[in-house]
């Protein structure tokens, strides 16, 4: 009989994307086949992990120390949560991962690929995602998107723009190169989602996705 075992799939794209509309969706379908399913994200995952994130999202900071303190937020979001719910079963389903770091820190920041892979070792000694999903939208799209959903600092129902959303076009063209330079170099464990299709579309695609795994 085939072994079924617990997964890490990680969700990814551009800010605007689409992928946090499908998180909680993807979990209840796992969910509804039987499945315990830890839902998560990142940079966060953890108390201290969140108050990096705040930090992250808010402060100006050299790019080499964000990047360290997305590693730092990732060993302990590993450490506190990811291993542990894996090592009892329970699948993990987590709002970006490592690729985000590539995409954002080497090719939104221009940090040089190899220094991150230094810490990619360190942190996850060879660990990966099992499933990578790509919300891959234009610019323009993720940009009309993220906009609509975001409103004037102050407003509780739609945050502001954090650090990061703040940012030009180019750096987003960088991070999305970034992503899809990934995606081609890993196609088994990275699945590309045409994101500009409606939600019942993309649905049906994760659906068919998460049945082949
Ligand atoms: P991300 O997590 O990738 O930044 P979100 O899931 O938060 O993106 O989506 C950003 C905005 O776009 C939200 O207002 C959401 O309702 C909307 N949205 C998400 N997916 C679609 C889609 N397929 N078609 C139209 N609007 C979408
Ligand atoms: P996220 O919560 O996914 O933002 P949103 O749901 O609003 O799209 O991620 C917060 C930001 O952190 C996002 O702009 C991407 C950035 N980020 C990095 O730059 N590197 C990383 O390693 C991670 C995990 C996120």
């Amino acid at each position: 009989m085939k072994k079924i075992s617990a997964k890490f799939i990680t969700l990814e794209g551009i800010d605007g994307a689409g992928k946090s509309s499908h998180l909680e969706w993807l979990a209840q379908l796992l969910r509804s086949r039987g499945r315990e399913v830890v839902v998560t994200r990142e940079p966060g995952g953890t108390a201290l992990g969140e108050q990096l994130r705040e930090l992250l999202l808010h402060r100006e900071m050299h790019a080499e120390t964000e990047a360290l303190l997305m590693f730092a937020a990732r060993r302990e979001h590993l450490d506190k949560v990811i291993l542990p719910a894996l090592a009892r079963g329970a699948w993990v389903v987590c709002d970006r991962f490592t690729d985000a770091s590539f995409a954002y820190q080497c090719g939104g920041r221009g940090i040089g690929e190899s220094r991150l892979r230094v810490l990619e070792d360190w942190v996850q000694q060879g660990f990966q995602p099992d499933l990578t999903l790509l919300f891959d939208v234009p610019l323009e799209v993720g940009r009309a998107r993220l906009l609509a959903s975001r409103g004037p600092a102050g407003d509780a129902d739609k945050p502001a723009l954090d650090r990061f959303e703040l940012e030009q076009e180019t750096f987003f063209q960088r991070v999305r190169q970034m992503y899809l330079k990934r995606a081609a170099e890993s196609p088994a464990r990275m699945r590309v989602i045409d994101s500009r299709r409606s939600i019942p579309e993309i649905r049906a695609t994760l659906e068919e996705i998460l049945l082949s795994i």
